[in-house]
């Protein structure tokens, strides 16, 4: 099948940001996007809600997309502390992340939340990014393609498509650990998730599909190179420019 899949590389800043560090690095992101004038991948960075407004103003016109790392449900009403999908997209967000393991962890957030936070995306004009993976107990037990099934069948609505879909596979033990899975792992997984997403979609071919977990300027070529990988979430080292844009280099 002839690759049509534009590599994703998305930035997520997690609870980490204040206003004059977050500017220089959205700073120079921006100026690193320019400069090499990609056209053949995208860039996006999700920094805390509190910056979505600063660094999509900051980002405008270097094509750095910005994303929210989290959403509610709802569009509006009574959820004290929460932030909408539209409120996002008013920010100036074309993605959201939502499903992230320390989410499910930290808040409890069921696959059904998750399906339900994806549609609030597409309500609002955003594409989801959906993530989902094992924890190293499951790996162990030899049950991580049956729980990434379950989590994507769970958690991606009915109407997906290659243009409103993000799918990140990230390996729970991976994330902020400095571990990662071998390249056959991954494009295991990786072809795992596209074979069932071919049941939930009839553009299973086209969505694109982002590893996630450790990923670093360093091994950046080769787990980008894993088959069926279209990008990367990237944690820690999306905190520093010069790394961020090695890994968007190898991509
Ligand atoms: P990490 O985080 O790159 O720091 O491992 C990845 C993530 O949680 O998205």
């Amino acid at each position: 099948m002839a690759r049509t899949r534009r590599p994703l590389i998305a930035g997520n800043w997690k609870m980490n940001g204040l206003k004059a560090d977050a500017f220089a690095l959205a700073k120079d992101l921006a100026a690193g996007v320019k400069q090499a004038g990609w056209s053949d991948r995208e860039l996006l960075v999700c920094p805390p809600a509190t910056l979505v407004a600063a660094i999509a103003e900051a980002a405008g016109g270097s094509g750095l997309l910005v994303g929210g790392q989290n959403c509610h449900a709802k569009a509006s009403g009574a959820h004290t502390g929460d932030v909408s999908a539209e409120m996002l997209k008013d920010a100036g967000a074309t993605h959201v992340i939502v499903g992230h393991s320390e989410r499910r962890a930290d808040c409890g957030e069921t696959d059904s939340i998750v399906r339900a936070k994806a549609e609030a995306a597409w309500r609002a004009g955003l594409v989801p990014i959906v993530c989902i993976g094992e924890t190293l107990s499951e790996r162990e037990a030899g049950d991580t393609l049956s729980v990434l099934e379950t989590q994507l069948k769970g958690s991606v609505p009915p109407g997906a498509t290659a243009a409103n879909l993000v799918v990140a596979y990230e390996p729970v033990w991976a994330i902020g650990t400095g571990k990662t899975p071998t390249v056959d792992e991954v494009s295991a997984a990786h072809a795992h998730i596209r074979k069932v997403l071919g049941g939930l979609t009839g553009d299973a071919a086209g969505v694109r599909l982002l590893y996630g977990g450790s990923v670093k300027g360093s091994n950046a070529a080769e787990l980008l190179a894993a088959g069926d990988v279209d990008g990367a979430l990237v944690g820690g080292a999306s905190l520093h420019a010069a790394e961020f844009l090695a890994i968007a280099k190898a991509a």
